[in-house]
């Protein structure tokens, strides 16, 4: 039976059967939604710290949700009152926490490599919740998830990655989830927005949106990471969105089955237009509700839970 690493810490050093796995418990873990009373006691006794080095909505609250409704004792540290900001280095502040019993530790960081470093520093398990441009693990496996649960499959299907892919980490964990699952990818964005060297990891790269989407089963939009960018990588605005945005036009010469998907927060009128966001094609919402169970699976597999029919009793 496949069993996860320590740490989770990018798709790219998980195997295809490790990567089923925590999506057939994410499916256990599901059935939560279904019920009145959300309160296991699956985690109770296990400490799990958030530390967020920048902003999030969903992925910070659905780890907090995950959490607690399986009874693990949750603390959020934030670093601007931590002593974080009197210098204290993150390795320093995490042997801090574990020297006080915390089993897990989630971070995000604005450095890629971040998370391994400190997953190499404590004997805690560590989740990566984005580093950088270099991965989003957790927000890949509910794409992942959210694809399965729609099209009940994922090998074979033709999936188009447009945006930002140079300094997207949610690009680069999409790429290695869906490769491995064995879907046919193709990134689409400006030349000056592919990375170098991403051919290597078995993706088409193409620069025209509408020849993409003609064959496409699902469309995963990203924004621009404008905190990111040290320089112009495109004229203007209006222009991508021009080019590389997901309008309705370009909804409807697509495939009447093509699923719209876009990891948040989203930014209207760019990269997707609002008609698009809430379209009956778009599961945008869907992904933020699987982000919970996605994450109550890896609490659970991480800190040593193995069976799932005994997740949510
Ligand atoms: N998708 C995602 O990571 O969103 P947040 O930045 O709100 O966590």
């Amino acid at each position: 039976m496949a069993k996860l690493p320590k740490d989770l810490l990018g798709l790219r050093e998980l195997n295809a059967e490790q990567i089923q796995l925590i999506l057939d418990t994410a499916t256990a873990c599901k059935d939560i939604f279904s019920r009145d009373l959300k309160k296991v006691p699956t985690l109770r006794g296990k400490t799990v710290v958030t530390l967020f080095f920048e902003p999030s909505t969903r992925t910070r609250t659905s780890f907090e949700i995950a959490g607690k409704w399986m009874s693990a004792d949750l603390v959020n540290l934030t670093v601007s009152s931590s002593s974080v900001a009197k210098g204290e280095s993150f390795v320093d502040t995490a042997r801090t926490l574990e020297a006080m019993g915390v089993d897990l530790i989630i971070i995000r960081h604005s450095l890629g490599g971040t998370p391994r470093l400190l997953a190499d520093s404590v004997a805690a398990h560590v989740i990566n919740a984005g580093d950088g441009a270099h991965e989003h693990p957790t927000q890949g496996l509910l794409d992942l998830y959210s694809i399965r649960e729609k099209k009940g499959r994922i090998a074979g299907l033709n999936v188009v990655i447009v945006g930002d892919i140079l300094h997207s980490r949610v690009a680069k964990s999409n790429i290695y989830g869906l490769t491995k699952l064995g879907a046919k990818v193709t990134v689409v964005a400006p030349p000056t927005l592919i990375p170098k060297g991403i051919g290597e990891f078995g993706v088409t790269i193409e620069t025209d949106l509408d020849k993409a989407l003609r064959d496409a089963d699902v469309v995963n939009i990203l924004r621009i990471q404008l905190e990111r960018q040290t320089k112009a990588y495109f004229p203007t605005l209006r222009e991508y969105s021009k080019l590389f945005g997901v309008n309705l036009s370009r909804l409807r010469q697509a495939r009447p089955d093509l699923l719209v998907m876009h990891p948040g927060p989203a930014n209207l009128g760019v990269e997707i237009s609002e008609e698009v966001s809430v379209h009956d094609q778009s599961v945008i919402t869907e992904q933020v509700t699987n982000g919970v169970a996605v994450r109550m699976a890896l609490l659970y597999l991480l800190t040593g839970g193995g069976n799932k029919d005994e997740i949510l009793h």
